[in-house]
Formats: C-alpha cells, structure tokens, sequence
C-alpha cells in the first residue's frame, strides 16, 4: 500500500498530479491510501511500481472534461474516501470512457450523490449567511458573518459574495477556512471558533423587519419557510426569533380566510368541480422525466443547472399557490426579494400585484403564482443588483420548470404578466399592446390571457399614465376572472 499525503482537504491539484503519477506507473486503486497531512505527495512515490496488470491503464491518461468538473467538486466532501473514490474514476475511465454516463455505476452514483451534497450546500451557504456590521480600526465599516458549512465549500461559495457585496469589507469565519475581501482581493485563511464572530449589531433590527415584511401566511406557508431553512442554520439567523411569533399569527390568519371563504363559495371554487381530468404533461419532448409533484418539481428545481442563472442568483424561486388551481400567473423572473425570499412576488411589483388582484376581487391564495424564469438575472451596481431581462436561451432553458407546473397545476386559464412570460408561454415574441386583455390559446389550446406586467406600472413616470394603466390592468385581471367564472358555468 502506497501512502499519498494531500496538503489540505480540498488539495485538487496535488490529488491531480498524484493520481496522474499513479495511473502512469498503473497502480491500481486498492493500493493507494489518500490521506490529507503535511508532506505534499509526489510523483516518485509510483516511479518503481512493480504492479503492472494485464489490462494496465494508457500512461496518456485523457480524462472528459466532466470528470474534472466532477472531480474538483467532490473533493469538496467531507467523505474520507472521497479521494480513493475519484482514483477508482479515473481508473475506470481508461477502459470504460463513458463510465461517467452509467448512473447505476456504485461510484458514479456516489460521486454524484457527494457532487449534489455540495451544490446544496454552497447553496445553503449563500442563503444562510449574514453579515453583522463591526468597526474597523481606521472608523470604517466592515461585515462579519459566521457560518457552519458541512463540507470544505468556503473556496468555492464565496466568490459568490464578491459579486454582491464587492463595495463592502467582509469576512466569513467558519470552522474550516475563513474568506476575507477587501474590495479587491479575496483572501483565504485557517478556521476559527464561532466566539471570534460578533453577536450583536444594529443590522439585526432591519433584517427582523424585512424578514417580518417578506413573512406573508397568504403567500408564505410555514412549510416552505421552513423547508428552506433547516434549524440547523437557525441559530445564525437573527430573524429566526421571528418564526414561532410569525407561525402562530399566520395559522391565526389563515384560520379567518378559511372560515371566510366556507361561507362565500367563489366563482372559482365552483369552477372547481367543472375542472378536466389530469392530462400527461403537454410539451415538446425535452431531456428529463417530468416530475410527478408540486413538491418534487421544486426540490428538483433548487438544484437547476438548465442554463447558468443559478451561478449568481441566491437560490431558485418555484411557483407557489394552491395545487390545484384553475388561474395560473406567470410573471418574468424573480427580483431582489424575490431572490433572498425564496418566493415569487414579494417586493415592489408583488404588492402592486395584490393591490390589483383584491380591487379585481381574486383572492390571491386561489391563484398560483410563478415566473417564467425560476433564478435572479442582475447585475451589480454598487450595492445594488439591477434587473436584467432573460435572453431567449434563458427562458427556454426554465420552460422545463413552468410546463411541469403548467402539467401539475392544470389551470384552466394562465394569465401572462408581461412580454417575456408570454414569450416562454407561446415560444414567439408578443407585443402586449395588440394582444392583452383578451382570451387567446396557447399551443396546447389551453386558454392564455396577456396583460402587462406590474413593474411597467411602477415604472412609468407620469402619476396620470400610472393611474389609467393600472385602471386598465385591473381591468384586465378582472376580465380574466369573469372568463373563468363564465367558461365554468356554460
Ligand atoms: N417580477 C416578476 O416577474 N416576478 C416576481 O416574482 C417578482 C417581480
């Protein structure tokens, strides 16, 4: 047995160059043990290999680029064995060059089961921290957080809060490795214990009111909040102290519109009992087996890699509303809050949107809300994060995501709020002008109803153009609503 000593956990380049040493004097896997030490592992180690078996591996190693891609993930693991792993890999990989796509292959299985470990646990990590203000000792601010991550992910997950926080001075301290930026430069160093990251700071006052703001029960269930956010991570949370004060009045509430609407059935409630039977999904054939719930397609859709959004984004924002309904909203993308938040329409353009919904008289827990594009696409500005517009690709990567929904949710009308939702609905660029306020079809011959999307109001400048473009929307919503109520009755 041959002992390979790593530097550090996440050592990719000394386990590279080892492992390429190793296959080249065709040690095989049984005989290497991967240890992380001091002593960096050296090529000499397999210079006098004796082992040469007959079906020995090529000395001209190639290796798909998605192995490495693999590879440098999985060495984030905490699983001791995950070196031998990767080298039992690359060891296949020289007689079996698509081993990577048998996924019922024990290895490949479980280098993707530690690869899925990862990702959710840099997402996790950009959810989940948050900074508290300290001073430094020239007087200027600067931001701690303190974070628990399960693996050696601190490298990997934090040019994430380069990107979004890069006017700020911040560190991160967590047990393994802390990560300290400057405004210039990204630092790395050894762990810490938790008592070196502060506890108190004004900061903790505002996040409790926005995180008091974003809790609203009628969109909000208690389940997805705490689906989002294992207690594990609550105690790093100011705004955890808020969840038990906050369960117990949206139960409370949610008590009063239940009994509410027990005793005013609605149009679409009766709607209800006219609805079709379940369909198989009906979209063009795209790679993947649709998910069978609600609940699947958002656990499958937090780990998206359809196109790159997610890179940036904090985490996937799903559809949220009943499981059932018979009106389906598609939005664009989600915003700044819809971001953190983890829910669709919360900021600005969801307040304006309930206003809306509750003047057409749609109570907006019988709607399902969702956006065509399921991940934040900004760009950094300062402190800011302006929105940007999908591009084609985009939006046609995440239909996977809306058709699911479409096929779980089976509305009998889907509203498009705005050109890019109606763009991912029918596949073709709308001018929204000519084709709002209208029953139309989609391709399906599903009913579609177009309307403009609530930011276009909050941006227009002039307080006359925004009072009647709101008046219209309203009235579109409600046209909307009187549809489903008369196609139901007929
Ligand atoms: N705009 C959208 O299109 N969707 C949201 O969820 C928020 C803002």
């Amino acid at each position: 047995m041959r002992l390979v000593a790593l530097s550090h956990d996440t050592d990719f380049a000394g386990w590279r160059d080892s492992a390429r040493a190793a296959l080249a004097a065709a040690v095989p896997p049984g005989e290497i043990d991967w240890r992380v030490g001091t002593s960096a592992a050296s090529d000499d180690l397999f210079a006098n290999s004796t082992t040469m078996p007959e079906n020995a591996a090529p000395t001209n190693a190639k290796v798909p680029r998605a192995f490495i891609t693999l590879a440098e993930t999985v060495i984030q693991h905490r699983d001791v064995d995950r070196f031998a792993l990767l080298y039992r890999l690359l060891w296949g990989l020289q007689f079996q060059p698509k081993l990577l796509e048998d996924a019922s292959h024990p290895d490949v299985h479980h280098a993707e089961q530690l690869a899925k470990a990862i990702r959710r646990d840099i997402h996790k990590m950009h959810a989940f921290v948050r900074f508290r203000e300290v001073a430094e000792p020239d007087g200027a601010a600067a931001f701690i957080a303190w974070f628990e991550p399960d693996n050696h992910i601190v490298e990997a997950a934090t040019p994430f809060f380069m990107r979004r926080f890069t006017g700020m001075r911040w560190s991160i301290l967590t047990p393994d490795r802390c990560a300290f930026w400057d405004g210039e430069t990204l630092r790395f160093g050894e762990g810490v214990s938790r008592d070196q990251a502060p506890t108190e700071d004004r900061l903790e006052a505002l996040w409790r009111t926005y995180y008091a703001n974003i809790f609203n029960p009628a969109r909000l269930k208690v389940a997805a909040m705490t689906r989002e956010m294992p207690q594990k991570y609550w105690k790093n949370l100011p705004e955890a102290e808020l969840i038990g004060p906050l369960i117990r009045e949206a139960a409370s509430r949610e008590d009063i519109m239940v009994r509410a609407a027990a005793t005013t059935p609605s149009a679409q409630t009766k709607a209800e009992a006219k609805r079709r039977t379940p369909s198989a999904p009906r979209t063009e054939a795209e790679p993947g087996v649709r998910p069978r719930t609600l609940e699947d397609a958002r656990a499958q859709a937090s780990d998206c890699r359809r196109c790159d959004l997610w890179k940036h984004a904090t985490q996937t924002v799903f559809g949220e509303g009943p499981d059932r309904a018979a009106l389906m909203m598609v939005g664009e993308q989600p915003g700044d809050r819809e971001d953190l938040a983890g829910a669709p329409f919360v900021g600005p353009a969801g307040k304006m949107l309930d206003r809306a919904l509750e003047e057409a008289g749609i109570p907006r827990g019988e709607v399902y809300v969702t956006n065509a594009v399921k991940h934040f696409k900004f760009e950094p500005r300062g402190k800011f994060r302006l929105h940007k517009t999908p591009e084609t690709g985009e939006i046609q990567a995440c239909r996977w995501w809306l058709e699911s929904e479409r096929a779980l949710v089976q509305p009998r009308l889907t509203v498009a709020l705005g050109a890019s939702a109606a763009h991912a609905l029918l596949g073709r660029k709308v001018t929204i002008g000519k084709e709002r306020g209208r029953i139309s079809a989609l391709h399906s011959g599903e009913a579609l109803w177009i309307t403009v999307h609530p930011s276009y109001l909050l941006r227009l400048p002039d307080e006359e153009a925004k009072r009647r473009e709101y008046t219209r929307f309203v009235e579109d919503l409600a046209g909307a609503w009187r549809w489903l109520a008369e196609s139901a009755s007929a």
